[in-house]
């Protein structure tokens, strides 16, 4: 049992939750995740590890309440307890200091891309975040990413916010803007995390200019071991596990549609039950 010591509302049905889990705050690094059931009835669902204090303790989950499970996990408050978290899980971000990292993250993603950054920024890079969302209200984490990134941009899906449009805008900005000077060059890779239609975007857009990109991807996963197969996905052609092989893939090898399919695989029996928690 793991008990939750603080919660946030970080913006509309997005939360943040910090909870002791001792040996996972411990071993956590940028990029990996953790398997929760909420209690003895619970479904698993993977959540990201949004940060961690070795020192308390604690790690942070920050999640979007999408359906049956993360509207239950969002109806909990401080003193109680989630009955099991499994983790840390995944391979870590691979980080290095390798020159210009730029670091997308959209919705919740950028939960997610945080500690990504923070870790490429401690290894010696130059760090440009991208962050986008829907709206100005969606928009979570901002003044975290300002603290991590060298230059940070922002763009809202309706203009309510800093640039109108998507992050691949923003991206295009600054590919436009090396194109035209002689003093500033291509990034050495981009980093991104969002909904699959946004990191499909973004590899389209980097494929056409060669530059590396990883992505976290963000299959259904069922016991995130490498057992079941639910979170099978296609890179390079060869079948591969999100769970064990992943979540990081090099996106100009990913099979962005079949992930989209399968991640609506059960989305009838999802929507039956939305509300029901
Ligand atoms: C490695 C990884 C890390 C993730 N990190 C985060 C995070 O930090 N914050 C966050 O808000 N979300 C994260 N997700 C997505 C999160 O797991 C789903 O939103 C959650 O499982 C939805 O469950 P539900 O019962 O609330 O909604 P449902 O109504 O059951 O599902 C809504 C949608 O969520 C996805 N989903 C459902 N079940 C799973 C599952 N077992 N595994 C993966 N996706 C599922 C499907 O696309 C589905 O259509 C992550 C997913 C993966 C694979
Ligand atoms: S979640 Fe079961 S094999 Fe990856």
């Amino acid at each position: 049992m793991f008990k939750i010591i603080c919660k946030k509302e970080l913006a509309q049905e997005i939360t943040q939750i910090t909870v002791e889990v001792p040996l996972v705050a411990k071993k956590a690094k940028a990029g990996q995740f953790v398997v929760i059931i909420i209690d003895e009835r619970g479904e698993r669902i993977p959540l990201t590890l949004a940060d961690w204090d070795k020192d308390k303790g604690t790690i942070n989950l920050i999640f979007q309440q999408v359906g049956f499970t993360t509207e239950k996990l969002g109806r909990l408050n401080p003193g109680d307890y989630i009955e099991h978290i499994l983790g840390p899980l995944g391979h870590p971000t691979e980080v290095k200091k390798i020159g210009t990292v730029i670091c997308i993250g959209g919705g919740v993603g950028i939960a997610e891309v945080y500690p990504v950054s923070r870790a490429f920024k401690e290894a010696g890079n130059r760090v440009i975040g991208i962050i986008g969302s829907r709206s100005k209200e969606l928009l979570i984490l901002e003044d975290k990413m300002r603290e991590t990134c060298d230059e940070l941009f922002i763009t809202t899906d309706d203009g309510s916010y800093s640039r109108k449009g998507f992050v691949t805008d923003a991206l295009k900005d600054l590919f436009d803007v090396v194109e035209k000077s002689t003093h500033t060059k291509y990034p050495d890779l981009v980093y991104c995390i969002g909904p699959v239609p946004m990191m499909k975007a973004v590899s389209e857009l980097t494929k056409n200019y060669g530059i590396k990109t990883i992505v976290s991807l963000n299959p259904i996963m069922v016991d995130a071991t490498g057992m079941c197969g639910s979170c099978r996905c296609t890179v390079g052609g060869k079948t591969v596990f999100g769970c064990v092989d992943g979540p990081d893939f090099d996106a100009h090898q990913v099979d962005f549609e079949e992930l989209e399919k399968r991640l609506k695989l059960f989305k009838n029996q999802e929507d039956k039950i939305k509300g029901q928690s």
